[in-house]
């Protein structure tokens, strides 16, 4: 099992620079006048390579120590689930992060040239996501009584449906993530990000139409996005699936 020591490994590195890598985050607002994808050299060449699913596998042991090896990611939000997640969606926010465009200090010395190679693999590495199942058991909000489940729902019809869809499944050809199935306390965590301006990379226009949103109604509505049900197809079998792929 050399790559289970390799992750350990890599956990330990992850928590020794999750601490001291807080410079990384120079606490600067999202910039209004900064154009919501307007691209950037390494977005628009990873979208364009064609990928090389053996180096993506081997990509993904650096990263499988935060999301796991079925990249799932976990249910108390810390890491986000990637399996399900558009291909230009995955390769937006990993050249975002690596341009330090969206702040992750986590994550970012993990993403980086030197950790994992070039552009290629970035392609590679989000080929090797795409042929992940979803988890069919991610993290839901608390809410279920009829009446905060009929606000949530009002509230996405209005202010969310144009752009993430009716189940909550995106648009990759915009660039518009998938955020049904995704763990509800990632999704609240960036969400309230996006609400206060603090994710750099946001969209203006989601920016707008949500910045109003009180706490309760921020909880209505992604706690109804938790519910959304995934189509079945794009789920694995079981949550004792195991990625060996
Ligand atoms: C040290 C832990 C760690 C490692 C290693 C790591 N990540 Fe992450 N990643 C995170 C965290 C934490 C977040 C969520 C940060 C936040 O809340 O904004 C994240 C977020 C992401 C996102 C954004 C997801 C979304 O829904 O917008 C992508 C894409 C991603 N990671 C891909 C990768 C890839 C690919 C690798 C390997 C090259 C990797 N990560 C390695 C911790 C890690
Ligand atoms: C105008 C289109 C638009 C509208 C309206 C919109 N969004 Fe978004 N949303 C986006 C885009 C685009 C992104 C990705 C931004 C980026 O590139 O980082 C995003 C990102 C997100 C994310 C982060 C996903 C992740 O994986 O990190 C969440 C959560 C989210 N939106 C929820 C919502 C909810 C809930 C609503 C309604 C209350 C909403 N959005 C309305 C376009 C929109």
């Amino acid at each position: 099992m050399k790559s289970k020591t390799f992750n350990i490994t890599i956990t330990l590195f992850a928590l020794l620079f999750s601490t001291t890598s807080s410079a990384e985050w120079n606490g600067a607002k999202w910039n209004e006048a900064n154009k919501w994808n307007s691209g950037g050299e390494e977005q628009d060449k990873a979208l364009l390579l064609k990928p090389d699913i053996e180096n993506g596998r081997k990509v993904w042991e650096t990263c499988s120590a935060c999301h796991l090896q079925e990249a799932w990611g976990t249910k108390n939000g810390e890491y986000p689930q990637l399996a399900g997640q558009h291909s230009t969606v995955l390769i937006k926010q990993l050249a975002d992060i690596r341009a330090l465009n969206r702040d992750n200090p986590t994550m970012y010395q993990f993403s980086l040239p030197e950790t994992i190679g070039g552009v290629q693999a970035i392609a590679d590495v989000v080929a090797y996501i795409q042929r992940i199942p979803m988890t069919p058991d991610h993290g839901i909000g608390p809410r279920k009584d009829p009446e905060n489940l009929e606000k949530g729902k009002e509230l996405y019809e209005e202010n969310c449906i144009m752009c993430h869809g009716e189940h909550g499944e995106g648009d990759a050809k915009k660039f518009y993530p998938r955020i049904g199935g995704q763990h509800y306390k990632y999704i609240m965590r960036q969400f309230d990000w996006i609400r206060l301006g603090k994710r750099r990379n946001a969209n203006e226009e989601m920016h707008e139409q949500i910045k109003r949103f009180t706490r309760n109604e921020e909880i209505n509505v992604i706690n109804y996005v938790s519910r959304l049900k995934v189509n079945p197809k794009l789920l694995a079998p079981s949550v004792f699936w195991h990625n060996d792929l």
